[in-house]
C-alpha cells in the first residue's frame, strides 16, 4: 500500500502519528521467524519481536498448528458459569510456572485488562477481609499499565494521561520514577543509585495512613517508557514496606514475563515475590490476544467465603480464557519448555548488553539501558521538536536498513527474539549505527 491508496483512509491507527504514517505507510505483508516481509517484498529483521510479544519468532509452527487444531474442535464456549478444558489446563500450567505460592489465574484479553482486573482484585481482597477502607492505589511516574482507566490512572506516562486527566480514578498516588540521568546514565543492568526511591511508598503510607492503601503496582523493569531497570535493592525495599503495612504488591509483568529476562518471571529474576502478577504478550507469543492475572493463595482465599452458589468476583470478559487463545497459550508454554527458551535468552543477555553499550560515546546518545533482553538507547532531543529524531530513526531503519526498531519519543527500544543469535544482532545494530551516524 502506498501513499494515496484510498484504502488507507478508514483505519485509525493506535499510538501512531496517523497523518505522517499515511504519507509513507510502513505495511507488513507476512512474517516468518525473525523477519517480516514488507508490502514491497523486502525482508525486514525485527528487533522488537513484534511489540515485546513474540519471543519465539513469528508464526511458530507449533503454535500455529495448535490454533488450527483447536478451530476444528471448539471455537467458543460461554465463559460465565461454564468452562472448557483448555482454560483449566493453561491456568494450572501458568500457576505451576509462577513463583511458589501462586495458586490461581484469571484470564483477560490484553495487558490493559489484566491490569484493571488486578486492581479490582486488590480492592476486592481488602473488602472481603473486612478492610473496605483500603481503596488507594499507588503507581509510579513513567509507569505504563495499559490504556484502560485503572491502568491509565496508576500509570505515569504523561502524554497518555493528559487528555483524560479529569476522568482518572481518584485516590491514586505515584512513586517517583527510578530513571535519573544524572545518577544512572549508562548503567549496565540495574543502577547502583536509587533504592531510596522506594521509600516514597513509606512517605505516602504515612501521609494517607496505610490502612487506606490497597496496593502498589510497578513494572519490575519499566518497559514502554524506555526500559528503566530497578535500582539495586529497590524492589526488595518495596516488598518490605508493603509487608510492613499490609499493602498488596502487584508486578505488572506484561513485558517481563516469559523469558524476557531469562527467567519465567521478573519475580524469579530479581528474587522478589509480589502478591499479584499481570501478564499478556508472551503468554501466547503474541499470536492471539490473551492476558492473565496470577494471584497468590491468600489473595484468592479471601474471596472464597460466603454461600457457595454466589459469584465471588463480579468481573470477567466474554472472551476470558477463549479456547483458541488457551490453545495458543498451552502450545507456547510447550515450546518454551521444549526449546529451553528462557535459558537460551539468559545466555544471550551479555552479548545484547555489550552491543547496546557499544553506542556509549556516540554524539547523539545520552543514555543506554538494558536488563535481560530489554534495551534502550536514548537520543538527545532536538531543541524545537522533541520526539522527531526518534521517529526519524525508526523510519530510516525501516526504509534504509530493513529493520524494525521501536521509538518512544527519542528513546529507541529493543526487545529481540529470545531465540536469537548474537551474530544476527551485530548485523542489525550495524544498521542502527549507520542510521544514527547520519541522523541530524
Ligand atoms: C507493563 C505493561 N502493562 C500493560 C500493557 C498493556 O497491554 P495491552 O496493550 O495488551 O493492553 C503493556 C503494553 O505494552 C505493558 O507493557
Amino acid at each position: 500500500m502506498q501513499a494515496g491508496d484510498t484504502r488507507l483512509g478508514a483505519y485509525w491507527m493506535p499510538f501512531t502519528a496517523n497523518r505522517d504514517f499515511k504519507r509513507a505507510p510502513r505495511v507488513i505483508r507476512e512474517a516468518r521467524g525473525h523477519h517480516y516481509v514488507a508490502d514491497d517484498g523486502r525482508q525486514i529483521y525485527d528487533l522488537v519481536a513484534g511489540l515485546w510479544t513474540s519471543g519465539l519468532g513469528h508464526c511458530h509452527p507449533h503454535i500455529v498448528a495448535a490454533i488450527k487444531d483447536q478451530l476444528d474442535v471448539l471455537d467458543y464456549a460461554m465463559a460465565f458459569q461454564m468452562g472448557h478444558e483448555k482454560a483449566f489446563v493453561l491456568a494450572e500450567q501458568l500457576v505451576g510456572l509462577a513463583p511458589d505460592g501462586f495458586t490461581h489465574c484469571f484470564f483477560t484479553n490484553s495487558g490493559s485488562e489484566a491490569v484493571d482486573s488486578a486492581l479490582k482484585i486488590a480492592l476486592g481482597y481488602h473488602r472481603a477481609r473486612g478492610e473496605a477502607g483500603r481503596t488507594r492505589l499507588i503507581g509510579r511516574e513513567r509507569g505504563y499499565h495499559g490504556v484502560n482507566f485503572g491502568g491509565l490512572s496508576v500509570g505515569g506516562m504523561s502524554p497518555n494521561r493528559n487528555a483524560f486527566s479529569a476522568c482518572l480514578i481518584p485516590g491514586v498516588d505515584h512513586l517517583r520514577a527510578t530513571g535519573d540521568l544524572d545518577h544512572t546514565a549508562f548503567s549496565r543492568g540495574q543502577p547502583e543509585w536509587g533504592a531510596h526511591l522506594a521509600d516514597d511508598l513509606q512517605r505516602i503510607a504515612a501521609l494517607h495512613d496505610a490502612s487506606n492503601i490497597a496496593a502498589v503496582i510497578v513494572e519490575p523493569v519499566a518497559g514502554s517508557t524506555g526500559v528503566l531497570p530497578p535500582p539495586v535493592g529497590y524492589l526488595e525495599r518495596l516488598r518490605e514496606i508493603c509487608d510492613r503495612h499490609g499493602i498488596l504488591l502487584i508486578f505488572d509483568e506484561v513485558i517481563t514475563a516469559f523469558g524476557r529476562l531469562g527467567k519465567p518471571f521478573a519475580a524469579d529474576y530479581f528474587g522478589v515475590t509480589p502478591d499479584i502478577i499481570t501478564t499478556a504478550k508472551g503468554l501466547t507469543n503474541g499470536v492471539i490476544p490473551m492476558g492473565a492475572v496470577l494471584v497468590r493463595d491468600h489473595v484468592h482465599a479471601a474471596f472464597m467465603q460466603g454461600p457457595a452458589h454466589l459469584i465471588e468476583l463480579f468481573h470477567g470478559y466474554t472472551y476470558s480464557g477463549h479456547p483458541v487463545a488457551a490453545a495458543a497459550g498451552i502450545a507456547t508454554l510447550e515450546v518454551y519448555r521444549q526449546e529451553g527458551t528462557f535459558e537460551a535468552a539468559a545466555e544471550l543477555a551479555q552479548s545484547f548488553e555489550d552491543l547496546l553499550h557499544s553506542f556509549v560515546g556516540h554524539p547523539l546518545v545520552i543514555d543506554v539501558r538494558n536488563q535481560g533482553l530489554m534495551g534502550a538507547i536514548e537520543l538527545a532531543s532536538r531543541a524545537d521538536t522533541p520526539g522527531a529524531r526518534g521517529l526519524e530513526a525508526h523510519k530510516r531503519c525501516f526504509w534504509e536498513e530493513d529493520l524494525v526498531i521501536r521509538n518512544g519519543a527519542d528513546t529507541l527500544m529493543f526487545s529481540p527474539f529470545l531465540n536469537s543469535s548474537a551474530g544476527d544482532w551485530e548485523i542489525a545494530f550495524d544498521g542502527v549505527r549507520r542510521v544514527l551516524d547520519t541522523l541530524e
